[in-house]
């Protein structure tokens, strides 16, 4: 591994490190998807075994169970549990509001319904996700959309500015397919001015099943730097935008 490889993998590990100890015994917590949230799933699965404590999980995709099952860490539903202590997942980009984009990973929808079900929603990042507006050099903000609905969400998310493009898998053939069975297309805006009326226009869209900026949700952020993790708080904390439905 080169070494800048290196200190961004341990950024995210110290990022994550910082955040499970915000995990209790008998919590019930959604876990993320992505690369440092897997780190924030190993280290959970090594506090079970070296604490003994009982905790329950809610993935939010395939990956995330997965890691859960093999880190031997019990899983619930959200029938079982529909509010949860805390989500630890992961990030994109992270404005100054601590407004988020997410879904690299293609897991936003999933990532966003457990969040929303989190009296607290503990983000895990390494130093380059920080920016001062979202969509800062071009990164587009991931959208989940019904495949029937692909052709008019596409024209619609052009006419309100946007460039959209289908993502494609690069391990097989046609488009990636998440784990809700649709498709996900990657919209450049270009930089976001006003993050919290572009979510509602997006998901106002017939046929979108999610979009991936997250706004108002995330409570702290654990920022992996040099050898320190900076935590930032957001002003109202525990004011999860959609909790109290
Ligand atoms: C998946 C996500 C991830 O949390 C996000 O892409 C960050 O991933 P990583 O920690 O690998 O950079 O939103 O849908």
């Amino acid at each position: 591994m080169k070494l800048k490889e290196e200190w961004i993998e341990k950024a995210k590990r110290n990022a994550a490190l910082e955040a499970v100890k915000q995990v209790k015994d008998s919590f019930v917590i959604g876990l993320g998807s992505g690369s440092t949230a897997a780190y924030a799933i190993k280290e959970i699965g090594n506090r079970i075994e070296r604490e003994e404590i009982h905790i329950l999980t809610v993935p939010t995709s395939y990956q995330a169970f997965t890691l859960a099952v093999k880190h031997g860490i019990p899983i619930t539903t959200l029938e079982e549990h529909s509010t949860l202590n805390l989500t630890i997942d992961g990030a994109d980009q992270i404005d100054g509001e601590l407004n988020l984009i997410k879904g690299m990973g293609g897991a936003l929808a999933r990532e966003k319904i457990v969040a929303s079900a989190s009296r607290r929603l503990l983000i895990v990042a390494d130093g380059r996700k920080q920016v001062e507006f979202l969509g800062k050099n071009n990164h587009p903000v991931p959208i989940e959309v019904l495949p029937f609905a692909a052709p008019i969400v596409t024209r619609r998310l052009k006419k309100m500015g946007g460039k959209p493009v289908l993502r494609e898998s690069n391990k097989k053939v046609g488009p990636v397919i998440t784990d809700n069975g649709n498709v996900i297309m990657d919209v450049n805006f270009g930089l976001i001015h006003k993050p919290a009326e572009l979510e509602l226009e997006l998901t106002g869209l017939p046929g979108v099943v999610e979009a991936g900026l997250f706004i108002e949700m995330a409570d702290i952020v654990y920022i992996g730097k040099n050898s320190v993790v900076e935590k930032i708080e957001r002003k109202n904390v525990g004011t999860n935008s959609l909790e109290s439905f």
